[in-house]
């Protein structure tokens, strides 16, 4: 049976295990798929030794991936990420499909369309990388990255190239933007602990959408400042988490699995 796996560390309660093993079983398809402990400096030689056909990649692994890998796709070097890894014969090819299950997730789950809206991008770290490319290529109107370093928000701004639509701010800038038709939480901070600083409410409106791309107690302080500032919707990343695994299955497999029975389990199991 082939076998494939999630890095990550910490790595013991993923959800991609109980995920892929949903889609494996709608589509009939036979195979192994487990959740494996691994950091920066142990990655190469467990992936080496796991024997797997294909692997997911999350924190922190994601660069570390990308650097290993011989060949990326377009979407994967626009992130400098890489969340799905496939085994070929020259060696391990890398692609990134956080950003389309992100679009996926918003636009087909959710009923959000994303063309010429203004978007708020919280975060320049990996995440933030990972989802922005997804975001412009979806038509948005304009793309503003806040990071508390700025630095990294400029960074992140001109990896993008797309200087008519894309601006960086540092985090004091936050009360002189405006409103957002959409708001994205790619900070760390609801893993970490350390609360984000705080969030002016004229940020939002009645029509905003915010998504936080953590879920479970991670994307509480976020969604409930969303709901308090009036969003129309305060979403978490569960539905992302979801339809990112869903296209890796489809770089594997070639099958897109229906992904709303899987939701629905995965949604149960975290509420
Ligand atoms: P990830 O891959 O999850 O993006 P990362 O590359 O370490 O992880 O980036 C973490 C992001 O969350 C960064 O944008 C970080 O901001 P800084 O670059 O200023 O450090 C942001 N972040 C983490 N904790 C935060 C907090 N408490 N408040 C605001 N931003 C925070």
């Amino acid at each position: 049976m082939r076998r494939y796996a999630v890095f990550g560390s910490p790595i013991a309660h993923s959800l991609s295990p109980r995920i892929h093993t949903a889609f494996a079983r709608q589509t009939g398809i036979a195979l192994e798929y487990l959740a494996i402990e691994a950091t920066r400096d142990t990655f190469p030689a467990i992936l080496a030794a796991s024997g797997v056909a294909g692997a997911n990649i999350t924190l922190p692994l994601k660069e570390v991936a990308f650097a290993h890998c011989r060949s990326v796709s377009a979407r994967a070097r626009r992130a400098g990420a890489v969340n799905t890894l496939t085994r070929t014969d020259a060696g391990w090819h890398g692609d990134n499909t956080d950003g389309a299950g992100l679009v996926r997730d918003l636009t087909e789950r959710h009923g959000v369309d994303l063309r010429e809206r203004r978007v708020l991008l919280l975060g320049a770290g990996g995440a933030a990388r990972g989802v922005a490319p997804a975001l412009l290529d979806a038509g948005i109107d304009a793309l503003y990255v806040v990071n508390r370093n700025s630095a990294r928000a400029d960074a992140l701004a001109d990896a993008l190239g797309d200087p008519a639509r894309v601006h960086a701010r540092g985090w004091d800038a936050l009360p002189t933007l405006g409103e957002f038709d959409l708001l994205v939480n790619a900070t760390s901070a609801g893993q970490t602990g350390t609360p984000l600083p705080p969030l002016p409410m004229a940020l939002a409106a009645p029509r905003s959408v915010a998504v936080d791309l953590a879920y479970g107690r991670a994307a509480v302080p976020f969604t409930a400042w969303a709901r308090a500032a009036g969003c129309a919707q305060a979403l978490d990343g569960l539905g992302m988490l979801v339809e990112q695994a869903a296209e890796s299955f489809q770089c594997w497999h070639g099958v897109r699995p229906d992904t709303d029975p899987v939701y629905a389990d995965v949604r149960r199991l975290t509420d």
